[in-house]
């Protein structure tokens, strides 16, 4: 045993350490070589260390190096050192985070971590949350409280019965709500299309006049920053409103409501404290390993109800928080571990410099992109750029070639009918001379291909 995990942990440093020099998009050579994890299933036992060799000499190198510093797609974070060393000691631990009394551990980093999630957030600490997965299931979570509290309060009880026959409730979203939303809308039974769209600016901020009266049973969704220009829903103009008549207020923060952790940016997060529920992620820019997300209810016998579970067999409810009477799965890995220790080692003022270096890092690579002459399509409020280097064509062509060069990686997006290359800039490991490198690579390569 301890030769295969000091080989395992030789092998991941190897890793690491070689995430700076490689190409961030995989060869198609390494690509083609993942067939070697392919064989008819074995009948007889293979030896753990060649099962761990094959796997780091076809796995590494068929990564996509999401892990370094120069990968700007999509929305995704490194893992701090201190979080992938805390995800290691408790793969160790092994521990089903579900109750208090099979893992005192898991349960209290939990709630210490929690604890310290609703003050950066500057939530009420009387919230209930729950660990999850990501911020699709962190959605799920809001909005399965939600459905429990207005029903409730209309004398129906959704857990026994069902959507069946249930008073409706109006669905509020802004033309920009993002996908994983409408994901767990139809997840939760209220339907991906029966929502009510309210226009949203050029920046993609709803519009609050476009917010008509609302009536009846009703949860608004709000968006603290969007997946593309990084935008934040007017909330201080919205919630009063949407409270006065009684609606829900539900949040998608998946990665803008760290911003409230940077005195600089915190300005951004006006008014959304007063909302009744929000989803949130750890692995995007608190940088934790894969997969956490985190779900925040201002009710928490809301969340409780339409989470708790109890058995004969399982553990009686205690003092202490049980973890899985605030989520949807049973048995699950202790994601509060890693919060834990990312918290615990940046400290306030750590987490603060790490939302402000990445912002300012992407005003850098707006500033660079712009002067090189390509346009800009948005305000550049927190960590993420959309560039337009011409036509469809041509920007679709830059995108390939980028990632093909290899230097960083950047995705793809349509926003608001024009095709743009989106920049993300999530990563603690991302420096100044990575931002330079890459810029020179983006300008370099957009030139070539004329
Ligand atoms: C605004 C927003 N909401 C939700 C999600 C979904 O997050 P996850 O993939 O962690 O479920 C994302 C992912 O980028 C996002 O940007």
């Amino acid at each position: 045993m301890h030769e295969l995990l000091n080989d395992a942990a030789a092998r991941a440093i190897r890793y690491l350490d070689g995430l700076d020099a490689r190409r961030v998009a995989p060869t198609p050579e390494a690509i083609a070589t993942l067939k070697e994890l392919d064989s008819p299933l074995p009948e007889a036992p293979t030896d753990p260390a060649a099962v761990l060799a094959l796997l780091d000499d076809c796995g590494s190198p068929a990564t996509v190096a999401t892990a370094g510093p120069r990968f700007f797609g999509y929305v995704i974070g490194g893992s701090l050192p201190v979080s992938v060393a805390a995800n290691w000691l408790a793969a160790a631990w092994d521990q089903p985070a579900f109750a208090y009394a099979i893992s005192p551990v898991a349960a209290t980093l939990e709630e210490i971590a929690l604890r310290w999630l609703l003050d950066l957030f500057g939530l009420s600490s009387t919230c209930g949350g729950a660990f999850v997965t990501g911020a699709t299931m962190a959605n799920f979570c809001g909005l399965a409280a939600a459905r429990h509290r207005l029903l409730n309060n209309a004398g129906w009880d959704v857990e026994a019965d069902g959507l069946f026959g249930a008073p409706p409730i109006k669905v509020i979203v802004g033309a920009e709500a993002h996908a994983s939303l409408f994901k767990a809308l139809g997840m939760v039974g209220f339907g991906r299309q029966r929502v009510v769209t309210v226009p949203v600016d050029r920046q993609g901020r709803i519009r609050p006049d476009g917010l008509l009266a609302i009536s009846g049973p009703a949860i608004v969704c709000l968006q603290a920053g969007n997946v593309n220009s990084g935008a934040f829903d007017p909330a201080d103009e919205i919630i009063p409103r949407a409270h006065e008549a009684g609606a829900w207020l539900h949040v998608d923060g998946a990665f803008g409501l760290w911003a409230n952790a940077s005195p600089v940016h915190a300005h951004l997060l006006r008014g959304y404290a007063d909302a009744d529920s929000w989803a949130t992620d750890a692995h995007k820019w608190l940088n934790v390993p894969y997969d956490s997300g985190l779900a925040f209810v201002r009710d928490p016998e809301a969340l409780c109800a339409a989470m708790a579970t109890s058995a004969a067999y399982l553990p009686p409810p205690s003092e202490r928080r049980d973890p899985a009477q605030f989520t949807p799965e049973s048995s699950r890995r202790g994601r509060g571990i890693e919060v834990w220790a990312a918290l615990r080692s940046l400290g306030r003022a750590g987490l603060a410099d790490l939302i402000e270096r990445t912002c300012r890092h992407a005003q850098r690579f707006a500033e660079g992109l712009r002067a090189a002459g390509y346009q800009v399509l948005n305000e550049i409020v927190i960590n993420q750029i959309l560039v337009s280097f011409g036509d469809e064509a041509r920007t679709r062509r830059m995108i390939a070639a980028i990632q093909r060069e290899g230097t960083c990686w950047c995705g793809p997006t349509v926003w608001q009918g024009q095709s743009a290359m989106r920049i993300s800039i999530s990563s603690w490991a991302t420096t100044g001379a990575d931002v330079e490198r890459s810029l020179a690579a983006m300008i370099r390569i957009a030139r070539e291909q004329g």
